[in-house]
C-alpha cells in the first residue's frame, strides 16, 4: 500500500503545507529539539510526548498524529486539520480510521527539516509503529548528505535512490531540475507525495526504477546518493533500504562504476556510504582505485568516522532480530561476526565521497577525520571551552566562538573528559543513569552512541582526538 498522488488529491497536500505552515510545525519542533534538530530525524518519543502538553492544542494534536504516529481522536483531528483535509488525506492513503473514534497514519510519520517536509515510514523503534519492516527510509545519515549537498547544484540533478526525495527536495531550486530514482513502490509514493506537499513539482521528477537503468544514457550536472549499504550475511533479511548485499557494496560500487558513462564535463558526485574494510582503509578504497585509474577524475573519500565491528555486529543483529522476531539476537550478531571475519573486516567507516570529472590530470585521495575509532580513546576536551545555556540545550563556545549545540547527555559526557578516561571508561560511568535508553543493546549501543558522539565532537573541535593510551581504560 502506498501513498497515491493524483491531479485531484494533490491540492490536499498543498492544504496540508499551508496547515503546518500556519501552526509553525517547523519551528516549533527545532525549538523543542533544540541541537538534536539538526543531527537526527527523529525526536526521542517520550520527550516529544511530553513537550505536547505545553504547547497550543493545534500542534500538539498535529505532532501526535503525523509525527509521532499516535491515534487521536477524530473530533481533535478534524479541529487541527478541518473535516475535508481528513479526508481528502485519508483518500491520498495517509490517514485512516483506529477504531470507531480515532485516526491515525497509515503508519506514516512526517518529518519536518528547514521548512520542507517528508512523509516517511514510522520508525521500528516508536511504539507506534505497525509495521516494522520499513520500506520507506530516512536517517541521520539523510541529514548528513541534505547537509553536505553542493553549495552550487546546478543544472540537470539526479538523486539516487531517492528514498522520501529528502535530497532532492533539499536541493531543489529555480536552477535546477531534479530526478529521483527509487526502486521501493512504496517509497516512490512517498517521494512522489513529499514533491507536490513541498510545491515542487514543476522541479522534481521520481522515478520508480533500478539505479540508471530508469535515465538511459543522460547525463547529469550533480549526482547524489545515499544508497544501502550496510554488509548483510548470505540468508538474512534485512530491509532493502540498508542492505547492501554481502560486502555492503552491491549498490554502491554499481553507482561509482556508473558515475563516468551518466556526468556531463565538468559534472559532479556527492555520496555519503558506510563500509568496512581493515585498519587501515575501507575496502571502497580499492574500488575508487580500480575504476578511476585512467586519471581526468578528481576522487575524495572522506572519513568522518568509523567503529569496531565488534559493536556494530551487536547493534545491527539486535535491530535485526526486533523487525523480524525470526532470529534470535545472538544467531544473529554470529553471522555478522563469522561474515566479517571472512572477509578480513575490522572496522565500520562512514564517509562522504566527492567525484569531480576534470578536464586533466586528477587525483584519487583518502582523508582520514576520525581519530577517535575505539573504546580505548581518551576523549581530551579542547581548552577554553564555555558552555551556555539555550532552551533544551547548550551552546559551547571558544574565544568567543560559538563552537555548536550540545544537549544535557552529552554535556554530561563532556563532564567526564577529564584527559585520562576513556570513552569505554566513561560510557561505563554514565550507563546506569541512561540503561533504560540502552536496554535494546546494553553497553554495547552506549558505547556505539558514545564513539558517534565523540566523532561529530571532535568535528566540531569540542574534543581533540585521543591517543588510546588512558589510565582508565576499557574496551
Ligand atoms: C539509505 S536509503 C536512502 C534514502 C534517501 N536518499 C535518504 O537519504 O533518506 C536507500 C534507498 O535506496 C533504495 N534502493 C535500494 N536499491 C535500489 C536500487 N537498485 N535502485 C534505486 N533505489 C534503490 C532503497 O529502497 C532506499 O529507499
Amino acid at each position: 500500500m502506498s501513498i497515491k498522488v493524483t491531479r485531484t488529491t494533490a491540492p490536499a497536500l498543498r492544504e496540508l503545507r499551508e496547515v503546518l505552515q500556519e501552526t509553525r510545525y517547523d519551528a516549533l519542533q527545532r525549538a523543542m529539539r533544540g541541537a538534536q534538530y539538526y543531527m537526527d530525524p527523529w525526536p526521542n518519543y517520550a520527550a516529544l510526548s511530553a513537550l505536547c502538553a505545553r504547547i497550543p492544542e493545534r500542534p500538539a494534536t498535529l505532532f501526535r498524529l503525523l509525527l509521532l504516529g499516535d491515534p487521536v481522536p477524530v473530533a481533535d483531528a478534524n479541529a487541527a486539520l478541518g473535516r475535508e483535509l481528513v479526508e481528502a488525506l485519508s483518500k491520498v492513503g495517509i490517514l485512516h480510521r483506529a477504531g470507531k473514534d480515532r485516526l491515525e497514519t497509515v503508519n506514516y510519520s512526517l518529518i519536518s527539516y528547514q521548512d520542507r517536509y517528508v512523509f516517511t515510514d514510522l520508525p521500528y523503534f516508536y511504539p507506534t509503529c505497525r509495521r516494522k519492516d520499513t520500506r520507506i527510509y530516512i536517517g541521520a545519515d539523510s541529514y548528513l548528505l541534505g547537509q553536505n549537498l553542493l553549495s552550487d547544484c546546478q543544472g540537470d540533478v539526479l538523486d539516487l535512490c531517492t528514498g522520501t526525495g529528502f535530497q532532492a527536495i533539499q536541493a531543489s531550486s529555480p536552477s535546477n531540475r531534479i530526478v529521483g530514482v527509487e526502486l521501493a513502490p512504496e517509497a516512490v509514493g512517498a517521494a512522489r507525495c513529499n514533491v507536490v506537499l513541498n510545491g515542487f513539482s514543476e522541479r522534481i521528477e521520481i522515478l520508480h526504477g533500478n539505479l540508471y537503468e530508469a535515465v538511459g544514457d543522460a547525463r547529469f550536472d550533480v549526482i547524489y546518493a545515499n544508497p544501502p549499504f550496510l554488509p548483510v550475511p548470505e540468508g538474512v533479511r534485512y530491509p532493502m533500504s540498508g542492505d547492501g548485499g554481502y560486502d555492503g557494496l552491491a549498490v554502491l560500487r554499481r553507482i561509482v562504476e556508473g558515475l563516468p558513462g551518466h556526468l556531463k564535463p565538468g559534472g559532479r558526485a556527492a555520496l555519503i556510504a558506510e563500509g568496512v574494510g581493515d585498519d587501515a582503509a575501507p575496502f571502497v578504497a580499492r574500488d575508487l582505485a580500480r575504476i578511476f585509474k585512467g586519471g581526468r577524475w578528481n576522487v575524495l573519500l572522506l572519513i568522518r568516522g568509523e567503529m569496531p565491528l565488534e559493536y556494530q555486529s551487536y547493534v545491527i543483529a539486535k535491530m535485526t532480530s526486533e523487525v523480524y522476531g525470526e532470529v534470535s539476537c545472538d544467531e544473529l550478531c554470529d553471522k555478522w561476526r563469522e561474515m566479517y571475519e571472512k572477509q578480513g573486516a575490522t572496522r565500520l567507516y562512514s564517509f562522504h565521497l566527492y567525484v569531480e570529472r576534470t578536464p586533466r590530470g586528477g587525483r584519487v585521495e583518502t582523508v582520514r577525520l576520525s581519530r577517535m575509532g575505539s573504546a580505548r580513546d581518551v576523549p581530551r576536551l579542547a581548552p577554553g571551552l564555555e558552555y551556555r545555556p539555550g532552551t533544551p540545550s547548550y551552546f559551547v563556545y571558544r574565544d568567543g566562538r560559538r563552537l555548536g549545540e550540545i544537549d544535557q547527555e552529552t554535556r554530561e559526557f563532556l563532564e567526564l573528559c577529564d584527559g585520562r578516561s576513556s570513552i569505554g571508561a566513561i560510557s561505563a560511568q554514565l550507563f546506569p543513569r541512561y540503561a533504560e535508553r540502552y536496554r535494546d543493546g546494553g553497553l554495547y549501543r552506549a558505547l556505539y552512541e558514545a564513539l558517534n558522539t565523540c566523532q561529530t565532537l571532535s568535528a566540531m573541535q569540542v574534543l581533540v582526538a585521543g591517543d588510546g593510551k588512558g589510565e582508565k581504560s576499557r574496551d
